[in-house]
């Protein structure tokens, strides 16, 4: 079938208009994105929009109208508070969620009892309805799982040749898909963030809830809107949404190799970039965004760093867009170490930390930090509080008398603990410099890990650690043998951490290139 490209003139729009009317498909803007439109009460021509978008069974569509009045016969009950939000928004990018009435086929909800109803604020859109003198169901008209067109070259990319028509109306001026808030429950929830913001409504209707699925991989049967599970706006790049202000990303990204960046205009980035409006402006990235992740494909990019969307006002509804364009990946350059590196004594911590360090990681070793805190006045003050002033010796702490006393009993160890880590932790993060690693064997235990945004822990197994601590530390094996059987086992530091590295001798680099290149 051939495309019948169409301008928004009057007598394109009736045009458009009988085409609906009589079954036909129409992609037409509206000020959010661009949508596939049928007649919303004709079962076949629905249909026919999930066979040209691919789109699955399952994924209900919103109802457009051109008039308040019309929503009442499609639904079989406006709520008050669905009104208030009718008559305080409509028309506007905000699409309520009610009982559906018996107008409604089943092909446009999807199995459901609710249907999706929206007045787009667009006039070409508006036009368009009017002109077809029925309500138009329509999804947003891309191919199923790319971004969303927000403008007609995008809409012809995916649906040329598939569509009756498709009404040319320039670029969309928001750029993301509505806000979809379902009334139909007893609490207002939002489903979908859009450019009408949680606090806009909030100040009409009181407190709303937000979905969990806005911002988090949620169980797929947990959905309450059936589209927020499928994985959307798909770019062919793995994304990665790069939390951290501008400095950070610039350093983070611009030591990386064959990568995109994804940023603000202005932005100071030396590797291969497209931008995605400015930064502290949710309203310019919301209209960017879209065009943005289609650019990135026609480029080829592979992998994709992104800055992050504020994620407040409507900037919660670019995050919310992102976020899935990226599968959930996030990296977090505000948490003080970017990896926590542990593992047991003799696994070969100190080779990974060397080979971090020759990347550009600046390293920050728990044990200096402890070495340096313990000589703190304070800190030895409390020691002498806890173990006796006699381990005070020259204004310094006896070592070996304060290990004596403090591993006499699990008791005796908690409280040395108790006084140590918060210090060391404490001191570590201030002389932390990013991207830093926190290199700690009690990564864990001090509390440190949740201060990195990966862990990785270093394993080997107990021949070699055994020989490897004989060397190290010129000692027996039955001595080193205490000293292993003093850790943890090797199961406790797999469980907790995020990554592993094997040790073993063989593809350490490689092991360690991987888990940089898949989690940071
Ligand atoms: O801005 C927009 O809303 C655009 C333009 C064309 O109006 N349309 C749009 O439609 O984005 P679509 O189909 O791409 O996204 C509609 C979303 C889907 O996530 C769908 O699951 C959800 O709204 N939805 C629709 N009806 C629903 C219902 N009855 N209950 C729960 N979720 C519903
Ligand atoms: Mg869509």
């Amino acid at each position: 079938m051939e495309t019948l490209v169409l301008s928004n003139s009057k007598s394109d729009i009736e045009k458009a208009g009988e085409i609906i009317r009589h079954g036909g498909l129409v992609a037409f803007p509206t000020e959010t994105v661009y949508g596939l439109g049928a007649n919303a009460f004709d079962e076949n021509a629905v249909k026919s929009i999930f066979k040209a978008k691919g789109r699955p069974g399952d994924n209900p569509l919103i109802v457009h109208v051109a008039k308040k009045e019309t929503i009442k016969e499609l639904v079989s009950e406006i709520p008050p508070k669905a009104q208030a939000l009718i008559d305080a928004f409509f028309p506007a990018p905000l699409t309520v969620i009610m009982k559906k009435s018996g107008k409604i086929p089943e092909s446009v909800s999807a199995g459901l009892d609710t249907v999706g109803v929206r007045m787009p604020q667009n006039e070409t859109a508006a036009a368009l309805i009017a002109a077809a003198g029925v309500p138009i169901a329509a999804p947003s008209a891309n191919k199923s799982g790319r971004p969303s067109p927000t403008g007609a070259g995008y809409v012809m990319q995916d649906l040329g040749g598939k569509i009756d028509a498709l009404i040319d109306g320039g670029a969309c001026s928001v750029g993301v898909e509505s806000t979809v808030i379902s009334m139909a429950g007893d609490v207002p929830v939002i489903l979908r963030p859009g450019a009408v913001t949680q606090e806009q409504i909030e100040k009409v209707i009181g407190p709303v809830e937000l979905s969990k699925g806005a911002f988090e991989n949620i169980a797929v049967e947990k959905a309450q809107s059936p589209g927020m599970k499928y994985k959307h706006y798909a770019p062919q790049a793995m994304v990665v949404v790069v939390k951290g202000g501008r400095d950070k990303f610039e350093k983070f990204v611009n030591s990386k190799k064959n990568v995109f960046a994804l940023c603000f205009e202005g932005d100071n980035i030396k590797i291969p970039k497209v931008t995605y409006g400015a930064e502290g402006s949710d309203e310019s990235q919301a209209k960017n965004l879209f065009a943005a992740l289609r650019r990135l494909d026609e480029l080829g990019a592979k992998k994709v760093y992104a800055r992050s969307p504020s994620g407040s006002g409507v900037g919660a509804a670019v995050y919310n867009r992102l976020i899935r364009a990226a599968a959930f990946r996030t990296v977090d350059l505000e948490k003080p170490f970017l990896i926590g590196l542990t593992g047991q004594t003799g696994a070969g911590k100190a080779y990974v930390g060397q080979y971090l360090k020759e990347l550009g990681y600046n390293i920050a070793d728990a044990d200096y930090y402890s070495k340096i805190v313990i000589e703190n006045r304070e800190i030895l003050e409390k020691l002498a509080a806890a173990f006796g002033s006699d381990i005070i010796k020259n204004g310094a702490a006896d070592r070996q008398l304060l290990a004596k006393r403090a591993f006499s009993s699990a008791e005796n160890t908690a409280t040395l603990n108790a006084i140590m880590h918060p210090a060391v932790l404490n001191a570590a993060v201030k002389g932390a410099a990013f991207p830093c690693v926190f290199d700690a064997p009690l990564l864990f235990e001090c509390g440190g890990d949740r201060l990195c945004e990966i862990t990785v822990c270093v394993t080997a197994d107990e021949k070699t650690r055994l020989s490897r601590i004989m060397q190290r530390d010129k000692i027996s094996a039955a001595q080193a043998k205490l000293r292993m059987q003093a850790q943890h086992s090797e199961e406790f530091y797999l469980k907790k951490s995020d990554c592993v590295v094997i040790n073993d001798g063989r593809n350490i680099k490689i092991q360690i290139d991987n888990i940089l290149e898949e989690r940071l």
